[in-house]
């Protein structure tokens, strides 16, 4: 039990990290021949990347950002909570609260992620005539997994 514990804490670590660095990283939507790459921030080109970022047709971008840095928030304020009950909460009781708050995380990601892959993701919007998905895109889709693995195991699990 001890060993499933530290192993979700582990994951949810990388969870964090992972949602952090896909939402700071200009890497969504990759083109195929130039060397380009667009993210929630930057439109990215060889080796600089400026502020003109704007996907053409519907801007649902801010919507995009604000779950993705709400998921982020929620991500961190699960772990604290574990940590926290870890240490205060009586043997027996279900890490309930952790677990909620992951599952909100979990809802944040899908919210953001699916607006982006409605609207962007096939690379209609980026100005690229042939793209696929980058890095961030992929790592968001694996927290989606993972949150909801672990909100439904801080669910589950009792403290020993
Ligand atoms: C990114 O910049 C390139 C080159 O300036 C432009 O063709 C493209 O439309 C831009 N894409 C976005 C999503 O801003």
């Amino acid at each position: 039990m001890l060993v499933l514990l530290a192993g979700i804490f582990v994951v949810h670590i990388a969870t964090c990290i992972m949602l952090f660095v896909s939402t700071i990283a200009n890497v969504w939507v990759v083109s195929d021949s130039a060397q380009s790459s667009v993210g929630l921030w930057k439109n990215c080109t060889n080796t600089s990347c400026d502020e003109g970022l704007s996907y053409s047709g519907e801007d649902a971008l801010k919507a995009v950002q604000a779950f993705m840095i709400l998921s982020i928030i929620f991500s961190v304020i699960s772990l604290v909570v574990f940590v926290f009950q870890l240490f205060t909460m009586e043997k027996g009781n279900r890490f309930f609260l952790s677990g909620a708050t992951m599952l909100v995380c979990w809802l944040c990601i899908l919210v953001g992620v699916s607006i982006y892959t409605h609207h962007y993701a096939s690379g209609s919007g980026t100005g690229y005539s042939s793209s696929h998905h980058g890095y961030s895109f992929i790592l968001t889709w694996i927290c989606f997994c993972f949150s909801f693995v672990i909100g439904i195991l801080y669910l589950v699990l009792r403290k020993k």
